[in-house]
C-alpha cells in the first residue's frame, strides 16, 4: 500500500521520448490522411457560421483580420504541437505530450480541456447540422415539427436530428477507423467542393464599398452590454474555426510513421485552412453589408443576397457534410483521448479498452457518444460553445509551455521536427493564446473555472490513487 498523499506526487511524470506501447489500434493513416483529418475537423461552424456573427457584431469586415490574428497563436502552437508529436510521441494529442514534460496533474488538467473541446464542441456542431438539415427537408416538402428540431429548454421537445448523427458516426467510429478516414475524404472533398462554390460566385459580385467603414468596432473595445468587441475579441471568437487541427495530433498511434507524418498533417492542414477563411472572410463581407450576416447560415445567406439561389443551396448541402466531418473527427479525437487517459489509470480501465475485432475502442465511443447525443438533443449549448475556445485555447497554452520545458529539461532528446528560433515560437504561443483567454468574456472565465474544478474534484478522488504511476511508485 502506498503511504499518504505527498505533493511530489502531483509531478509524477512518464519518461520522456517513450515509444508508446502497442496497445492495438492499427496503424493505417499516411500523411495525406492525416492532412485531410485535420481539414475535415476545422472547417466547419466557424467559417460556415461564425463568420457572420463576428463580423456583425465584434470585427466588421475587418473579421479577416481576427481570423488572421486567431491563425497566427494557432500557429505558434501548431509548430509546439508538431515538435511535441515528433519527440515525444507516443500516445499522442497534448494529453500525452504534458505527461511528459509537466507529469500526471497537468497532463490530467489539459485531458479535461480536451475532453470538454471535443466532446462540446461535438454536441454543439450536431445541434447547428441539424437545422442546416432540417432546413434542406423542409425545402422538399418533409421537414420536421419544431419540437423534434429543439430542445425542451427552446421551445422544443427533443433534437432528434441531432441525436441521429452523432448515434451514426457513433457506428462509423465502432466499425473501423480506416474506414471512418475514407468517408471523412469523401465528405471533405464536398465540403471544399462548396467553399469552392462560395469563392468563385463572390469573388465576381464584391462590392468594395462593403469593406468601409474597415474597423467599425477598432481593435479593442466593450460594447453598451460591456460585452469585448473589436478585431481581438472576434479573434478570440472565431479561434473556434481552428480548433480541430489538434485533433491530427490524437491519431499518433495510428500513423505509419508519425515522426514524419503528424507534424506535415497538422501544418498543412492548418496552413491550407487560414488560407481558405482569409479568402472566405475577405469575400464574405465584400458581397454583402457586415451587419446583414448575423444570421444562422451566413455563407448562403449571402449568395441569396446577391441573387445566386443554386448557389446558396449547393452550398448549404456542402455545410452539412463540412459540419458532419468536423464532428467525425472530434468525435474520433474524444475517443482517443479518453482511452489514453485510461490506460494511464487516471479514469477507470473499462474506458481504456479496445475490442479484439475492430481494434477500435468501442466501449468509450458507445459511452461518449449517447452522453453527447443526450446533450445535443436536449441542451441548448450556445453558452457552452465559448467554453470551448477557452478550453482549447488553455491546452494550447500548456502544450507551448510543454516544449519550453522539454527544452530545458531534456536538451538532447531527439528531435525530428523543432520549431525554428528556438522557444521564441512557444513563447509567442503561451502569450498569444494567453491574450485570446483574456479577450473572451468574463462569464466564460468563471464557468471554465467551474469546469476545472470538476475535473480536480476527479482528480483528486479518483485518479490520483488509481493511476500507473500511483500503482508503480507503491
Ligand atoms: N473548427 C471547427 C468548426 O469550425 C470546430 O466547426
Amino acid at each position: 500500500m502506498r503511504g499518504p498523499f505527498q505533493m511530489s506526487d502531483l509531478f509524477r511524470k512518464k519518461p520522456v521520448g517513450y515509444d508508446g506501447a502497442d496497445y492495438g489500434l492499427k496503424r493505417v493513416l499516411s500523411a495525406f490522411d492525416l492532412t485531410l483529418l485535420g481539414i475535415g475537423a476545422i472547417i466547419g461552424t466557424g467559417i460556415f457560421v461564425l463568420t457572420g456573427h463576428a463580423a456583425a457584431t465584434q470585427s466588421g469586415p475587418a473579421v479577416v483580420l481576427s481570423f488572421i490574428v486567431a491563425g497566427i497563436a494557432c500557429a505558434f502552437a501548431a509548430l509546439s504541437y508538431s515538435e511535441l508529436a515528433a519527440s515525444v510521441g507516443g500516445s499522442g494529442s497534448a494529453y500525452g505530450y504534458s505527461y511528459a514534460a509537466f507529469g500526471e496533474l497537468i497532463a490530467w488538467i489539459i485531458a479535461w480541456d480536451l475532453i470538454l473541446e471535443y466532446g462540446v464542441s461535438v454536441a454543439t456542431v450536431a445541434n447547428g447540422w441539424s437545422g442546416y438539415f432540417n432546413n434542406a427537408l423542409t425545402a422538399i416538402g418533409i421537414g420536421l415539427p419544431e419540437q423534434f428540431t429543439k430542445g425542451p429548454f427552446d421551445g422544443g421537445v427533443v433534437n432528434i436530428p441531432a441525436i441521429i448523427v452523432i448515434l451514426i458516426l457513433m457506428v462509423l467510429l465502432i466499425i473501423g477507423v480506416k474506414e471512418t478516414a475514407r468517408i471523412n475524404a469523401a465528405a471533405v472533398g464536398i465540403k471544399l467542393l462548396a467553399v469552392a462554390i462560395f469563392v468563385g460566385v463572390a469573388a465576381f459580385n464584391v462590392h468594395p464599398e462593403n469593406w468601409s467603414p474597415f474597423l467599425p468596432f477598432g481593435w479593442f473595445s466593450h460594447n453598451g452590454d460591456g460585452q469585448p468587441v473589436g478585431v481581438l475579441a472576434g479573434a478570440s471568437l472565431v479561434f473556434f474555426a481552428y480548433v480541430g487541427f489538434d485533433a491530427v495530433s490524437t491519431a499518433v498511434e495510428e500513423a505509419h510513421d508519425p515522426q514524419r507524418d503528424v507534424p506535415i498533417g497538422i501544418l498543412s492542414a492548418l496552413a491550407f485552412c487560414t488560407i481558405i477563411y482569409i479568402i472566405v472572410s475577405a469575400l464574405m463581407t465584400g458581397i454583402v453589408p457586415y451587419g446583414s450576416l448575423n444570421v444562422p447560415s451566413p455563407a448562403s445567406e449571402a449568395l441569396l443576397q446577391i441573387g445566386h439561389d443554386s448557389a446558396a443551396g449547393l452550398v448549404a448541402a456542402g455545410v452539412i457534410f463540412g459540419l458532419t466531418t468536423v464532428m467525425l473527427v472530434l468525435y474520433y479525437g474524444l475517443t482517443r483521448i479518453i482511452t489514453n487517459v485510461s490506460r494511464d489509470g487516471l479514469l477507470p480501465p473499462y474506458f481504456g479498452v479496445v475490442h479484439p475485432r475492430t481494434q477500435t475502442p468501442v466501449r468509450t465511443t458507445v459511452l461518449t457518444g449517447v452522453v453527447m447525443a443526450v446533450m445535443a438533443g436536449l441542451i441548448p449549448l450556445g453558452v457552452l460553445a465559448e467554453l470551448v475556445n477557452i478550453g482549447t485555447l488553455a491546452a494550447f497554452v500548456l502544450v507551448c509551455g510543454g516544449v519550453i520545458a522539454l527544452r530545458t529539461t531534456h536538451p538532447d532528446l531527439p528531435r525530428p521536427f523543432k520549431t525554428p528560433g528556438g522557444i521564441i515560437m512557444p513563447v509567442l504561443g503561451v502569450l498569444s493564446c494567453g491574450a485570446l483567454i483574456a479577450f473572451l468574456p468574463f462569464e466564460t472565465h468563471l464557468r471554465f473555472i467551474v469546469w476545472l474544478a470538476l475535473g480536480l474534484i476527479i482528480y483528486f478522488l479518483y485518479s490520483i490513487k488509481h493511476s500507473r504511476l500511483a500503482a508503480a511508485s507503491a
